[in-house]
C-alpha cells in the first residue's frame, strides 16, 4: 500500500508516522514538473522566448542565464542565439561540447560498452568533481573544440585507490604498512609465510606493542579489517592470519574477476563456478529451537553503534574516553598513548590513540577506517563502530553504518567548526545523517561535543539542537527518537556521570552519554529467518588454509556445525567455530557482529562483499536492478548512461544508469512524469542500473539490509534508495 510522505521511501522504517516521514524537500523543490511536461512536446524551432539547454535539452524562459533543470550557463549569452544553436542537433554542428551532450541523452543499449571516461589529459581540470563543470561551457567549448583534444571512450573505472581504498583494502601505501588483523595470536616462527608477510608480521608486532589491548588479556578493542572496518576477526587457533583487508584489493579485484568468469549454470564443485541452486520459498523455512533466542540466559542484548560526524569533532576521542572510564583502556595502556602522542607532538589524540591505531592515521590526527570496539551497558552488549568523520573516508563510514542499530552523531559545538561540519557542501554532518537514515537507523543520540570551548554555554547548544534537529526531522528522524545530550570528551563531562562543571549541570539535568546508550531500543532481529551474514571482512590462515568470514548476521542464527553456502560462489561449507568480541562462542544470532571459522571451503571463495547464507536459501545475485532513489540535495543531474558507484551492504560496483523510468511524487510516490531526461537534486525516482559485475542483493521488501543502496559519484553520495526489482538475476 502506498504511503504518504515520501511513501517511497517509508519502508525504511515502520515506525515513522507518515507526517514525519515527509522528506521536506517538497516544500523547496523548484521544478515545475507540469511545466516541464507542457514544454516537452514544443517544436523548438517554432518556440519564442525560450533557449534550450545543450546539455540536459530543457527549455528554458529567455530570462534565464543558466539552465532551470541543470545549472549549466546558457551559452551563448542572452540575446545572441539563433534557433540552430539552440537545438542540440544545431550545437553538434558548431562545437563538440555538444557532441558529448548528444552522447549523453543517447539512450544507451544494455550491451553498449561503458562510456564517457574522457581522455583529456590537458583540460582534465574542466571535468570537475560533478561531472559537468558549471559555468565552465565556455572552457568546455574551447576544450572540445580545440583540434588537439580528443574525446575516447574508455570504460568506466573507479579511480586510482584512493586514500581509503588504501586502507580499507589493505594495500600499503607509501606512509603506512598494510593493516592486520588484531587479537590473533602471535604467528608461530615455522609456519609459512605469505608474500610481504613478514612485513605484515612486523607491524602487527609493532602495533601490539603500541596497543596492548589487542595482544590476549582486554580483547575490548579489535582493528584491523577491511571494507574500512577493522573487524573482529581473530580466529583461535590459527598461526599465519592474513585479513582480507591486507589484500583486499586483490580480493575485490578477484571477486569481480572470479564473478566475472563463472558460469552460472555449472554444477560442478569447481572453485569458478556459481552452483545454481533453486531456492526454496522462505517461508518454508522453520527455525530450529536453538536458533531462538534464549530470553533468560541471555539478558543483555547486542547493540550495534555507530560513532559518526564530521571530521574533527572528537568521535575518536569520545570512544577512547569511554573505554577508559569503563575500564575498558587500562591506566597503564593510557598512559602510553598519551606519552607516544606528546612525543609525535599531538597530546590532545591520545584518547583517540586508543582507535586510531595505524602509523598513517596517527600521523595525519584523523581516522580513516572503521574501529570496532566493545563494551557493556546494563541492558547491552555495545559493538561501537568508531567511523572516520573525513570526506575521502566515506565509504568506509557507510560500511560501519550498513552494520549500525543505532548512532552517535558527535556534533563539535565550537564557533566556527559546527558552521563547517554542516555546511551543505563541505561538511560531512548532512551526509553521514542522510547515510544512517538510509541504512534505516531511527534512534540517534546527538552527542554535542567540545562543549568546554563554549563554555558550556545553553544558548551555543540550543543553537545546534535548533539547526541539527530541523535538518534531521526533514531527514525524517522522530524527534522521540533522538537524544541530546551536550559533553566535553575532553574534560569528561556527562560521558558516563551526570556533569560536575557547573557551567553544565546549572541547566542540564539529562541522561550522561552512557545511560542514553543504555536507553537505546535494540531492534527486533529475524533470528527465526535463514541465515544471511554480509561479509566485511575475511581472516585467512595461510598455514592451514583456514579461512573466517567476519560481519554482522542480520537473520538467522549459526553454531558450530550449521552448513552454510557462501555467495557469489555457491561454495558450501561447515561453521567451524565462533568468536564475538574475540571470545569464542557458541551460538550467533542476528545482530551478532562475529567472526566465522568455516572450514571445507575455498578460502580465495570467501571474499568481503560476499554473502554467507543458509545452503537452501540463497542470496540473489544479479547484475540489473530496478531502484527507488531519493536524490539528494547538491547532487548532479543523473543521466541516462551517467556512471556511478553502486554500494549494497560490503558491496561496491561500477554502475551505469540504462534506464530512467520516472519521477515520483514526493506525497504520493506515484509516477509524475516517466522518461525524464534526467534526475535533479531532491526528486525521489525510478531508475535501473546495469552493474559491472554481478552482486548478492535482494529487493528491499526481500531484505532490508541487502536491498538499500546508495549512488556516490566524485567522492560524494548523491543518491540514496532501495532495490524494487532485480531485474537481471546471474
Ligand atoms: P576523525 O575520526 O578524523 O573524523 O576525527 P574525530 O572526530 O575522531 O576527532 P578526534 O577524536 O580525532 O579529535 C579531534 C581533535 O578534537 C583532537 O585534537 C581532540 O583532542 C579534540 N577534542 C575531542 N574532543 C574534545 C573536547 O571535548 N574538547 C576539546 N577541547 N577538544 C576535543
Ligand atoms: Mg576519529
Amino acid at each position: 500500500m502506498p504511503r504518504k510522505g515520501f511513501s517511497n521511501f517509508d519502508d525504511y522504517d515502520d515506525g515513522f508516522d507518515d507526517e514525519d516521514d515527509a522528506y521536506d524537500y517538497e516544500d523547496d523543490i523548484d521544478i515545475d514538473i507540469q511545466e516541464e511536461e507542457a514544454a516537452e512536446p514544443k517544436e523548438e524551432s517554432a518556440q519564442q522566448g525560450i533557449w534550450r539547454c545543450a546539455i540536459c535539452t530543457y527549455d528554458n524562459d529567455e530570462s534565464m542565464s543558466v539552465c532551470d533543470i541543470c545549472g549549466v550557463l546558457r551559452h551563448p549569452v542572452a540575446g545572441n542565439q539563433s534557433i540552430n544553436q539552440n537545438t542540440v542537433e544545431g550545437r553538434c554542428k558548431e562545437s563538440v561540447v555538444s557532441k558529448l551532450a548528444k552522447s549523453l541523452f543517447e539512450s544507451v543499449p544494455s550491451s553498449t560498452p561503458k562510456r564517457a571516461a574522457l581522455d583529456l589529459p590537458e583540460h582534465e581540470n574542466l571535468v570537475m568533481e560533478q561531472g559537468i563543470s558549471r559555468g565552465n561551457i565556455h572552457d568546455l567549448h574551447k576544450a572540445f573544440s580545440s583540434k588537439s583534444a580528443c574525446v575516447s571512450i574508455a570504460p568506466f573505472k573507479f579511480d586510482a585507490p584512493s586514500p581509503d581504498d588504501l586502507v580499507s583494502n589493505g594495500l600499503t601505501s607509501s606512509r603506512s604498512g598494510s593493516k592486520v588483523p588484531r587479537n590473533i595470536p602471535e604467528a608461530n616462527a615455522d609456519t609459512t609465510i605469505q608474500n610481504s608477510a613478514s612485513t605484515k608480521q612486523k607491524e602487527k608486532q609493532d602495533s601490539a606493542e603500541q596497543n596492548p589491548l589487542k595482544k590476549g588479556g582486554d580483547n575490548s578493542l579489535i582493528k584491523g579489517g577491511s571494507g574500512g572496518i577493522k573487524s573482529a576477526k581473530s580466529l583461535p587457533k590459527a598461526s599465519n592470519e592474513t585479513s582480507s583487508s591486507s589484500t583486499n584489493m586483490e580480493a575485490s579485484e578477484s571477486l569481480t574477476g572470479t564473478m566475472n568468469k563463472m558460469s552460472l549454470t555449472g554444477e560442478t564443485k569447481n572453485s569458478n563456478n556459481i552452483k545454481t541452486r533453486i531456492p526454496i520459498s522462505k517461508s518454508k523455512h522453520k527455525p530450529e529451537e536453538w536458533m531462538l533466542l534464549d530470553l533468560e540466559s541471555d539478558t543483555l542484548r547486542q547493540l550495534n553503534l555507530a560513532i559518526v560526524g564530521h571530521v574533527d569533532s572528537g568521535k575518536s576521542t569520545l570512544s577512547g574516553r569511554l573505554l577508559h572510564l569503563l575500564g575498558k583502556i587500562s591506566q597503564k595502556q593510557m598512559h602510553k598513548f598519551e606519552k607516544d602522542a606528546k612525543l609525535q607532538g599531538k597530546g590532545s589524540f591520545a584518547y583517540a590513540w586508543a582507535l586510531d591505531e595505524s602509523a598513517e592515521e596517527r600521523e595525519r590526527g584523523i581516522t580513516m577506517t572503521v574501529a570496532v570496539a566493545y563494551f557493556n551497558t546494563k541492558r547491552h552488549h555495545v559493538v561501537l563502530l568508531d567511523s572516520p568523520g573525513h570526506k575521502d573516508f566515506v565509504p568506509n563510514m557507510i560500511a560501519g553504518a550498513t552494520q549500525a542499530d543505532a548512532a552517535i552523531l558527535v556534533i563539535d559545538a565550537s564557533i566556527g567548526a559546527f558552521e563547517a561540519g554542516f555546511d551543505n557542501l563541505k561538511g560531512q554532518t548532512r551526509e553521514h545523517a542522510r547515510v544512517l537514515r538510509g541504512f534505516g537507523v531511527e534512534q540517534v543520540i546527538v552527542a554535542i561535543n567540545k562543549m568546554d570551548i563554549v563554555g558550556y554555554s545553553k544558548d551555543r547548544f540550543d543553537l545546534i539542537k535548533q539547526h541539527i534537529g530541523s535538518f534531521l526531522h526533514s531527514c525524517r528522524f522522530k524527534e522521540s527518537s533522538l537524544t541530546w545530550i551536550p559533553l566535553s570528551a575532553m574534560e569528561n563531562q556527562n560521558l558516563v556521570a551526570a556533569p560536575s562543571e557547573s557551567r553544565l549541570s546549572s541547566w542540564y539535568q539529562g541522561p550522561c552519554l552512557l545511560d542514553a546508550v543504555d536507553s537505546v531500543k535494540s531492534p527486533d532481529r529475524d533470528v527465526s529467518k535463514p541465515l544471511l551474514m554480509p561479509i566485511c571482512d575475511v581472516v585467512r590462515s595461510s598455514s592451514q588454509g583456514q579461512v573466517s568470514a567476519c560481519g554482522k548476521l542480520e537473520a538467522g542464527a549459526v553454531r558450530p556445525g550449521s552448513k552454510v553456502m557462501v555467495m557469489p560462489s555457491g561454495e558450501q561449507g561447515t561453521v567451524r567455530s565462533l568468536e564475538r568480541d574475540s571470545q569464542a562462542c557458541t551460538i550467533a544470532r542476528a545482530g551478532d557482529n562475529v567472526a566465522i571459522a568455516l572450514q571445507g571451503i575455498d578460502a580465495n571463495q570467501v571474499m568481503a562483499g560476499g554473502v554467507l547464507c543458509h545452503p537452501d536459501y540463497p542470496v540473489s545475485v544479479a547484475t540489473r536492478l530496478e531502484l527507488m532513489v531519493l536524490v539528494l540535495e547538491g547532487a548532479t543531474p543523473i543521466l541516462l548512461g551517467s556512471q556511478l558507484e553502486f554500494h549494497v551492504h560490503h558491496a561496491k560496483e561500477a554502475a551505469t544508469v540504462v534506464k530512467l523510468v520516472s519521477v515520483l511524487d514526493p506525497k504520493t510516490g506515484e509516477p509524475t512524469k516517466k522518461s525524464p531526461r534526467c534526475l535533479t537534486a531532491k526528486q525521489s525516482a525510478m531508475l535501473e542500473v546495469n552493474l559491472q559485475y554481478p552482486v548478492c542483493v535482494e529487493t528491499f521488501s526481500e531484505s532490508r539490509a541487502l536491498g538499500r543502496v546508495f549512488l556516490r559519484s566524485s567522492g560524494r553520495t548523491i543518491a540514496m534508495g532501495k532495490v524494487t526489482r532485480i531485474i537481471q538475476e546471474s
